[in-house]
């Protein structure tokens, strides 16, 4: 778990800085704003409404997700509870710790979901079958 309120991800809100008439800007730094050391930031673009991605889990991989524009329903499971969040503004991030089982959807067409990561790519990483992620789990609580 990596939050303190008993849910397996946390959500953030980032620093922003609005200006009259001028926009906003947005910023988070490692360590500081988020609980790991960035080496891998990726972003998904192009992506057409009502569009699923993900169906994946991530073993070690650390990661803080934002949608920098539009709309994107992130699902998460743990394998026991599914959780559901709408990422809608730039300044709402989600970070996740916890190898947690995740689908995100496209609400808006073009969203684009922003991923800051804790680790370079690594395939071996990843969980892509859905009963073997289950078993992972169960052996890590044991
Ligand atoms: P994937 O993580 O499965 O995307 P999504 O979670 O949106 O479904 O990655 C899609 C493809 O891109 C897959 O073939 C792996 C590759 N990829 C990289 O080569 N480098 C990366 O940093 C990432 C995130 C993915």
């Amino acid at each position: 778990m990596n939050s303190d309120n008993g849910l397996p991800y946390k959500i953030i809100d980032i620093k922003r800085i609005s200006s009259e008439n001028e926009g906003a800007l947005q910023f988070f730094e490692s360590g500081k704003d988020i609980p790991f050391e960035i080496k891998r930031i990726y972003y998904i673009t192009d992506v057409p409404k009502n569009v699923w991605r993900g169906r994946h889990a991530h073993k070690k991989l650390h990661q803080l997700l934002f949608c920098l524009y539009g709309e994107i329903l992130l699902k998460l499971s743990d394998g026991t509870n599914d959780y559901e969040i709408i990422l809608n503004k730039p300044n709402k991030g989600v970070i996740i710790t916890y190898p947690l089982w995740r689908d995100m959807f496209w609400i808006k067409k073009d969203s684009v979901l922003c991923i800051a990561a804790s680790e370079f790519y690594d395939e071996t990483d990843y969980i892509r079958n859905y009963d073997e992620y289950i078993k992972y789990i169960s052996d890590l609580r044991g």
